[in-house]
């Protein structure tokens, strides 16, 4: 396991669709930078990764005019229609490159607020680790389950007390991972994050506490939260 090399995968070829702007949400700016610019460079300056796929979406024609399109850490490959099939293509692509055993990050293109400490304590954690795991946040609000409706009664309140928010990035050995994507997708499973794809295979993820504020660019409140934490960081 010592030799071990880390591999990133930022999923890029989503649309955006909650975020109701003109373009992709992973090209919307922060002082003048695309958000997955900015995810990228803070992740690559971070940590030893031996490379990075990136998969775009088919209609992408955003891409060449960002900063990482020069960036010669960073290669390309098409997505696909869900992001787990995003995923699984980057793993295929970097398929001549890594090694099984080697470790594998999935973090959120619109995820550009991710910590420097929380990537580092995620790798320092996991390392050794067969399985791997998740950046996670223990849920704070008191949740309710609904009824039926638009306005719907409160069935019960939820224990949150074991209840935590799945993060990104995620990380877990490269040819397990690749299966259990593979395996998910061929069953018909949700495969919502990479975690979900482990689990469904049978493995164990551990949860690694991190920041609450590493949040997901989905809605159009979203941005300015984002240009906040980054700007406080
Ligand atoms: N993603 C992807 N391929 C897809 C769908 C999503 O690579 N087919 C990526 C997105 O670009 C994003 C990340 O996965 O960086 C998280 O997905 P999400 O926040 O849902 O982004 P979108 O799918 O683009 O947004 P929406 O669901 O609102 O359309
Ligand atoms: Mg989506």
């Amino acid at each position: 396991m010592m030799n071990s090399e880390l591999w990133l995968v930022v999923p890029a070829a989503g649309i955006g669709q909650r975020m109701k702007a003109e373009c992709p949400k992973q090209y919307l700016r922060i002082s003048d930078r695309f958000i997955l610019d900015i995810t990228l460079s803070r992740l690559l300056d971070s940590a030893p990764f031996k490379g990075c796929m990136v998969p775009l979406s088919a209609q992408d024609h955003w891409w060449p005019d960002s900063e990482s399109a020069k960036d010669n850490r960073i290669q390309t490959c098409t997505g696909g229609k869900e992001r787990a099939d995003s995923v699984l293509s980057a793993l295929h692509a970097l398929d001549e490159q890594a090694d099984d055993n080697d470790w594998v990050l999935v973090h959120d293109a619109a995820r550009p607020c991710l910590h420097p400490h929380d990537l580092a304590n995620l790798i320092d954690t996991l390392f050794e680790h067969p399985v791997g795991g998740l950046l996670a946040a223990p849920v704070t609000d008191t949740l309710k389950q609904a009824g039926e409706g638009v306005t719907p009664e409160v069935e019960q309140t939820v224990d949150r007390s074991r209840l935590w928010r799945a993060l990104t990035p995620q990380m877990f050995r490269f040819g397990a991972l690749r299966a259990a994507l593979e395996s998910a997708l061929e069953n018909g499973h949700a495969v919502t994050d990479e975690s979900s794809a482990m689990e469904f295979s049978g493995n164990m993820p551990l949860l690694v506490e991190g920041r609450a504020d590493n949040l997901k660019i989905t809605v159009p409140s979203d941005l300015a939260l984002a240009e906040f934490i980054l700007g406080r960081q």
